[in-house]
């Protein structure tokens, strides 16, 4: 086993070392991986868009009928502590908060306990963002098929369709997988993606086959300040092999340029394999909102 970093973590109510906290091998996490999660990058300590990631979290947690287990009020009062703990330990401002909420602990059976107490989990982690050098020269995507459910649209720990489309690209050296669905983009395996036609910023229309990152509605209001235009739609395949620029977001790539998909150099004419103007103003503007929308 790898070893484990000494940080502090939050299990039922108990703040442990992240190698001493333990669940029931009949926790439905386990068993089914039924349960749900967010990741929420912290600048400074500071939480940002902590109150989206709450709302999308109550959002999963409905469409899987489980419980929210706390109120705004004592998530934040627990990730505070987490967090405090960990820029104290390793002196690490920047982190990355990972909760995990799964239905519980039963025996057993694929119908839905009902009564069960929710397991709730978190942990922090130093935040990686992407190198100087991704930023710069951006980075290679490789395309696949989207074969995972079709219920994309929950945040569920069962990502072992996520997992398998991931190694597709890293089998390859590149960095994300970009999937298509019956000919239309849906998402990458851990990001969204975005395309920029004629000056704007296209992406595809929030469904049950996209995971509607926290990133959707920021980069639709960063658009907004920028003058830049924003439009959700179906987009083809054809149109993000001849696109502008094609960009990727989460929490821990932000804004991320992709200049090389499938081999190809992406963009046209002297911006060709080079990240564009599009995504450079949108850089900007998205390292001005981490300063001040954090709580
Ligand atoms: N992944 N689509 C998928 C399938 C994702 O897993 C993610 C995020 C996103 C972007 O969502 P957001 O902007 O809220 O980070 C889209 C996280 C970071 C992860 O699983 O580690």
């Amino acid at each position: 086993m790898q070893a484990l970093p000494d940080s502090l973590c939050y299990l039922n109510g108990d703040y442990l070392r992240l190698c001493d906290a333990k669940v029931s091998v009949l926790d439905r996490g386990f068993i089914f991986g039924d349960g749900v999660y967010e990741v929420v990058p912290v600048y400074g300590q500071r939480l940002f868009r902590l109150r989206q990631h709450l709302v999308r979290l109550e959002r999963s947690l409905a469409k899987l009928r489980i419980p929210n287990p706390h109120t705004e009020a004592e998530w934040l009062e627990r990730m505070r502590r987490l967090i405090a703990d960990h820029a104290q330990r390793f002196g690490a401002p920047d982190q990355l908060l990972y909760l995990q909420v799964t239905r519980g602990v039963a025996m057993r059976d694929h119908v839905m306990p009902t009564g069960l107490t929710p397991t709730v989990f978190m942990m922090t982690s130093p935040l990686k963002p992407p190198s100087p050098e991704q930023r710069h020269h951006g980075v290679a995507c490789v395309t696949a098929r989207d074969f995972r459910w079709e219920r994309g649209d929950i945040k569920s720990i069962s990502l072992l369709g996520n997992v398998l489309a991931r190694q597709i690209s890293a089998d390859q050296g590149a960095v994300e997988t970009i999937l298509f669905r019956n000919g239309y983009l849906t998402e990458g395996s851990s990001s969204n993606v975005w395309i920029v036609h004629e000056g704007a910023v296209l992406g595809p229309p929030r469904s049950e086959h996209v995971l509607e990152g926290i990133r959707y509605e920021l980069i639709a209001e960063l658009c907004e300040e920028l003058g830049i235009g924003f439009n959700l739609r179906p987009i083809t395949e054809t149109e993000v092999n001849v696109a502008d620029e094609i960009i990727l977001s989460s929490a821990t790539k932000e804004v991320l340029p992709v200049t090389r998909l499938d081999g190809e150099p992406v963009g046209h004419g002297a911006g060709r394999g080079k990240p564009g103007p599009v995504y450079a103003r949108l850089y900007e503007a998205y390292q001005h909102a981490k300063a001040v929308q954090s709580i």
